[in-house]
């Protein structure tokens, strides 16, 4: 079988990676892939947002699987656009249409979808832009602190957590009356806090049936010990110790079955997978936000721990054939240390040369924002998150450790990554 994936971060490399190792494969392609991704399969240089040309490329290429990555491609209705053209009606596709990636491209949608299948998560009021002064006189009766996210995709950057009432104001007027994330911020939810421990749990959904994957831990925050303003992720790890077998159990049937049910009930064509962004409120799981893809850097310690091939799995969830079921997890740790360039995750440099010679072996060395620079063919950096280093371990400990050891045969200019991953997990 022929697959492609499209992306070019971490998480299309460990993707690339896992579906690599079946038997069941014939050629793999990346588009646009990367440096890392370059090993394991064919990078097809594109652009994942002109829809023709991945028609085109998955036609030329007899790709019978696709994988789609990111969210931005998802909630555009690639998928849509794929299913209603001659050319590839017939590809299996992995990631749900527009409707459903819906889920994660509009958080009023996913609220909604929440509250209508009575699925835990906190309570909220979405406003628009000509509900400015409600939206004040709603943060009046609020106390601190205020959760103020703009309904659509804003990179990560969306969710705003202020301390102080002017603050939140301050905040709104921002995102309603100045647009400071354009169309994404034309509507705002503001959310009751939730104060727990986050995590992150995946399933592959046709629909109808789901199969649970390795749940992770991602860091957020650039600084150690969780401080200083949110990344895309700085780490993360699997399994979670605290998502034990009753908190699972409760996952499973407060939320992961009632959003299958709700998808169904909804008549939401849903085909791929589901990241679960949940909070542990005092041993209670609740939503914190839904998303249509994999996590990054999640997926960089999910894919190592899937000890099975993923691809009979993946055409299950594309073509409408799935189980319900637990996918054969390794029962090892596995952790990932993001390195990052200087000044991520504001305005950093890139093209810096990357050396990795100390590494006695790149297996698991995930990478993200490097490139092969054209004049000196050398690898340099050209991203905020650089590589995932990623490595297991008997326990939290012992995974980061490795990962840490391996990250320091890894140098660049101002590569930097928050070295007390874990440490609130021991
Ligand atoms: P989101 O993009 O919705 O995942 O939000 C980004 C981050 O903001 C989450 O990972 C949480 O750390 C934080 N956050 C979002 N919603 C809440 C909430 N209701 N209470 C506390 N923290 C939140
Ligand atoms: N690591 C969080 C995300 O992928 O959205």
């Amino acid at each position: 079988m022929n697959v492609l994936i499209l992306g070019s971060g971490g998480r299309e490399n460990a993707l690339a990676w896992k579906i690599a190792q079946s038997p069941l494969l014939n050629e793999l392609f990346i588009s646009p892939g990367n440096p890392g991704t370059v090993k394991i399969g064919k990078n097809i240089p594109l652009n994942i947002m002109d829809f023709k040309q991945v028609e085109a490329t998955i036609f030329e290429h007899q790709i019978e699987l696709l994988v789609i990555g990111p969210e931005a491609p998802l909630v555009g209705g690639l998928t849509d656009f794929l299913k209603n053209s001659k050319k590839t009606c017939n590809l299996m596709i992995v990631g749900p249409g527009a409707m459903g990636a819906q889920l994660e491209g509009s958080k009023d949608f996913a609220k909604a979808f929440m509250m209508r299948h009575h699925i835990p998560t906190a309570a909220y009021k979405t406003f628009n832009i000509d509900q400015f002064t409600e939206a004040v006189d709603y943060i009046n009766t609020l106390h601190p602190p205020y959760v103020i996210k703009a309904d659509g995709l804003a990179a990560g950057k969306g969710v705003i957590i202020c301390s102080e009432v002017q603050e939140a104001k301050n905040t709104l007027d921002d995102m309603l009356l100045k647009g400071r994330y354009g169309k994404a911020s034309g509507k705002v939810i503001i959310e009751q806090f939730l104060d727990g421990i986050e995590l992150s749990v995946f399933v592959m959904t046709d629909g109808k049936h789901y199969c649970l994957l390795p749940e992770a831990k991602d860091y957020k925050r650039i600084g150690e010990y969780d401080t200083g303003p949110n990344t895309g992720g700085m780490g993360a790890i699997s399994p979670v110790p605290f998502a034990d077998e009753s908190f699972m159990k409760k996952v499973i049937s407060q939320i992961i079955e009632p959003t299958i049910n709700g998808l169904l009930a909804d008549n939401i064509d849903y085909k791929g997978f589901i990241f679960f962004g949940l909070i542990n409120v005092n041993n209670n799981p609740m939503v914190i936000e839904y998303n249509a893809r994999m996590g990054d850097p999640e997926t960089e310690v999910v894919m190592p721990r899937i000890a099975e091939d993923i691809l009979p799995f993946l055409i299950e969830t594309a073509s409408g054939t799935l189980k319900n079921g637990v996918i054969k997890t390794d029962p090892r740790y596995a952790a990932t240390v993001m390195m990052v360039s200087k000044g991520y995750p504001g305005d950093y440099e890139t093209g810096k040369l990357i050396t990795m010679k100390k590494l006695d072996s790149t297996e698991m060395v995930f990478h993200a924002g490097t490139t092969i620079h054209p004049a000196s063919e050398q690898l340099v950096t050209a991203g905020g998150r650089v590589m995932a280093v990623t490595a297991y371990g008997k326990n939290v400990k012992n995974a980061f450790c490795e990962a840490y050891r391996k990250a320091n045969c890894i140098t660049f200019e101002g590569a930097y990554y928050r070295s007390d991953l874990g440490k609130d997990l021991i």
